[in-house]
């Protein structure tokens, strides 16, 4: 399968009902051999509208973090666990994780990134690709609400550029 083939395959999935009232699949944005690739949830409605994750409020405010980090968002791989918004930006439901993640899987495996981030508990669940490292932290929705979620997640964005 040809990175092509992946893709529209993600544009034409119908695995799940989320398409339906969705503008965009979210594939997910950077180099696709990305030595660090982060792993949200889902595009919420700004990202369904331009076909872009990470664009919104949350976005903004991950930036900030990789930037205080001198880390470059050009140079990582951005994506979520699901691709597709979901009504009212709800967390995405069982069924909806297990028709998308083999996607993710399929990314990480192509990109063979040398580290992999999720971000928040509906990330976590992403099964793991042999030879490859996860870092598991917050949510950066979560991040910005919550100060012991914001130090958390600021501890694990140093601890990676430290490592980069
Ligand atoms: N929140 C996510 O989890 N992903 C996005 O792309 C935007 C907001």
């Amino acid at each position: 399968m040809t990175q092509e083939d992946l893709d529209r395959q993600i544009v034409n999935c119908r695995k799940c009902r989320l398409w339906q009232e969705a503008k965009h699949a979210v594939l997910g944005e950077g180099p696709q051999d990305a030595e660090v690739m982060l792993v949200g949830q889902n595009p919420g409605a700004e990202e369904d509208k331009a076909g872009r994750p990470f664009i919104g409020r949350a976005g903004k405010f991950l930036n900030k973090m990789l930037s205080a980090n001198g880390i470059d968002r050009e140079k990582i791989f951005v994506t979520n666990i699901v691709k597709h918004v979901t009504p009212q930006n709800r967390k995405p439901s069982a069924d909806e994780i297990e028709a998308c993640v083999p996607y993710l899987v399929e990314q990480i495996k192509r990109g063979k990134p040398r580290i992999v981030v999720l971000m928040g508990a509906v990330a976590w669940q992403a099964p793991r690709v042999e030879g490859v490292e996860y870092v598991e932290t917050v949510h950066p929705s979560a991040a910005m609400r919550f100060t012991k979620m914001r130090r958390r997640f600021e501890d694990d964005f140093a601890l990676l550029a430290k490592r980069l």
